[in-house]
C-alpha cells in the first residue's frame, strides 16, 4: 500500500494547489488540514483565530493530523511548530517539504487577509519564515525546491517520490 504523503511548507508555498493537482493527475484522495478544520468547525480559519484563539486552532490541527484519511494531505504552515505533529506525520506517512523563497511567497500573498499570521510587518514575517525553514528541513523526508517551477514540474517530482516510495 502507498504511504501517505504530508505536504509541509510556509504559507503560500502551494501545498493545497499541488495536492489538488496530484489528485487530478493520479486519482489519489486528497485532503487539506485547514479545510478539514473549517468544515468541522463551520468557521473560517481567520474566525477561529479571532474568536477562539491560536491555541484552540493548534489543538484542532493536531487532532486533524491524526484523523485525516486520504493519501495526500496538505497541512497548514504552522504544523511543524509542535514536535508532536511531526511524530504523528512520521507515523502515518512521509513528509515532503515544498520550499519557496520568501520573496516569491511575499509576492503571492500580497494583500492576503485570510491568513492571521501573515497580518504582521515584513520583518516579523521574515523572522517567522527563517525560523520555520529550519524546522521544515529537519522534519522532511524529501524536499522539493518549487522556485521557478511550474505546477506540472512540481507534481512530476512528487510523483517520482511516490514511485520511489512504493519500491
Ligand atoms: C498558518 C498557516 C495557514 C493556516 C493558519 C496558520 C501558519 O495555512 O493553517 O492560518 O501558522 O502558518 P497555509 O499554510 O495553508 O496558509
Amino acid at each position: 500500500m502507498l504511504d501517505r504523503i504530508f505536504l509541509i511548507g510556509f504559507m503560500g508555498c502551494g501545498k493545497s494547489t499541488i495536492g489538488k493537482k496530484l489528485q487530478e493527475e493520479i486519482g489519489l484522495d486528497f485532503a487539506d488540514t485547514d479545510s478539514y478544520i473549517e468544515e468541522e468547525e463551520g468557521m473560517s480559519i481567520a474566525d477561529i483565530f479571532k474568536e477562539k484563539g491560536e491555541i484552540y486552532f493548534r489543538n484542532l490541527e493536531t487532532l486533524a493530523l491524526g484523523n485525516i484519511k486520504p493519501e495526500i494531505v496538505s497541512t497548514g504552515g504552522g504544523i511543524i511548530e509542535r514536535s508532536e505533529n511531526i511524530e504523528i506525520m512520521r507515523k502515518r506517512g512521509s513528509i515532503v517539504f515544498l520550499y519557496t523563497d520568501f520573496s516569491e511567497i511575499s509576492r503571492r500573498l500580497e494583500g492576503d487577509q485570510s491568513r492571521p499570521l501573515w497580518q504582521q510587518d515584513m520583518d516579523s514575517k521574515k523572522v517567522l519564515f527563517d525560523h520555520r525553514a529550519l524546522k521544515y528541513k529537519a522534519a522532511a523526508d524529501y524536499i522539493i525546491d518549487t522556485n521557478n517551477k511550474k505546477v506540472l514540474d512540481i507534481t512530476a517530482e512528487l510523483k517520482a517520490i511516490i514511485h520511489k516510495h512504493k519500491e
